[in-house]
């Protein structure tokens, strides 16, 4: 075990012992602080909601449901993509019960059938007439900030939220190649973890465990063939080799369908994996792309929404067939579910210590230094 490879030396900087630790235990257990970081994290971040492909006339919809919200994400008569906290202005009640849908051109209340057009203005209030001082235009829906980038939909509950392109950072122009934008979703799993989402996001950003849980994924892309981009204030990201012969990653190392159009040839060698915090997974193949939305439920709760997807070209011709990329991925992901899991499980008991970081785990670190400087941030502005 842990032999050094003289295929890929640990040319990463060197950590001290004692700057490189895990976090305490309360951030994995404690709903207190859970509570304090989604309010500086997710309800301060933009987050990856869904995909434009999801809402393709005027009326479609589809609710973002997590801890403590509940968004309507909807195109609108003029067919931007507009949000909305799904609760009526009159009593609080839920207005969209359903997780996707068409609305038909208006929103009503099933309560008492208050009724807001498809920009969240307040249509008509019935039973409102003798109520001075009432005027409609006060009691819009309250508005949440939608952004899109290349097929990508995603929302900032923050009232003043960074702008995208900065949070963006760059990737944007990284990932171009991939012309993410034309991509269609083909598969969906979803998943339900007893763990904190953090952990989720460290199973991610490293890739030493992958010999001992992954043995295919190792078998397809050596575990230390990983090259990782120094973390950003909004996301960390590596990528990985394909070793020779292997195509993509699936259950059988094969691909049966052409490398995204505009690759370059070192492109179709690798996976990239991106981690955009706090709530987007992304890996890139060179035939397919595969995200990962993460949905904080509880201190030890978090959903995750898995979809696989595909360019359209390949999907039409006759000898379609995704099911290896699949079955690969829900194969690995069942594999890092149990650990993560089983982390958490390990963290909750009396004997956990915080221990320490491998160099090679230096996105980890980076990650619960994020989340510490969030948690500063939003204590020494309480109203931010
Ligand atoms: S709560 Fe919505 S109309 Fe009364
Ligand atoms: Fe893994």
């Amino acid at each position: 075990m842990n032999r050094p490879s003289f295929r890929y030396p640990n040319t990463r900087p060197e950590v001290r012992v004692d700057e490189a630790r895990t976090l305490p235990a309360a951030y994995y257990t404690d709903p207190e602080l859970f509570r304090r970081e989604l309010a500086a994290i997710h309800y301060a971040m933009w987050l990856h909601a869904g995909r434009s492909e999801q809402l393709p006339e005027p009326g479609s919809f589809f609710t973002v449901r997590f801890a403590g919200v509940n968004v309507i994400v909807l195109r609108n008569a003029a067919g931007a993509i507009v949000a909305f906290h799904n609760t009526c202005r009159h009593r609080g009640t839920l207005l969209c019960k359903e997780a996707a849908g068409t609305l038909p051109g208006r929103i009503r209340c099933a309560y008492h059938a208050w009724t807001y057009d498809l920009d969240g203005q307040l249509l008509s209030a019935p039973n409102m007439e003798k109520v001075i001082g009432f005027d409609r235009a006060d009691y819009p829906l309250g508005r949440v900030a939608c952004a899109e980038w290349d097929g990508h939909i995603f929302i900032n509950l923050a009232p003043r939220p960074q702008p995208f392109a900065e949070y963006l950072g760059g990737l944007d122009a990284k990932f171009a190649p991939w012309r993410m934008a034309e991509l269609k979703r083909v598969e969906r799993k979803v998943y339900h973890l007893n763990a904190n989402w953090k952990l989720v996001i460290q199973n991610y950003s490293e890739c030493l465990h992958c010999p001992i849980a992954h043995p295919l994924l190792n078998q397809y892309s050596h575990y230390l063939s990983g090259d990782n981009e120094p973390p950003r204030p909004t996301w960390l990201g590596g990528r990985m080799d394909l070793r020779d012969g292997v195509e993509t990653l699936s259950l059988d190392g094969k691909s049966g369908r052409p490398p995204l159009p505009g690759l370059a040839p070192e492109d179709r060698r690798r996976v990239y994996y991106y981690a955009l915090l706090p709530n987007l997974l992304l890996n890139l193949h060179p035939d397919y792309m595969l995200t990962f939305e993460l949905w904080p439920i509880a201190v030890d709760r978090t959903d995750i929404v898995c979809d696989w997807h595909f360019h359209p070209e390949a999907i039409a011709r006759a000898d379609f067939d995704p099911a290896g990329a699949i079955e690969f991925w829900d194969l690995t992901n069942r594999q890092d579910w149990e650990l993560s899991d089983l982390a958490q499980a390990g963290i909750a008991t009396r004997g956990y210590r915080p221990g320490p970081y491998s160099n090679r785990e230096e996105l980890l670190l980076a990650l619960d230094r994020f989340v510490l400087e969030r948690l500063a941030r939003a204590d020494a502005e309480p109203s931010a």
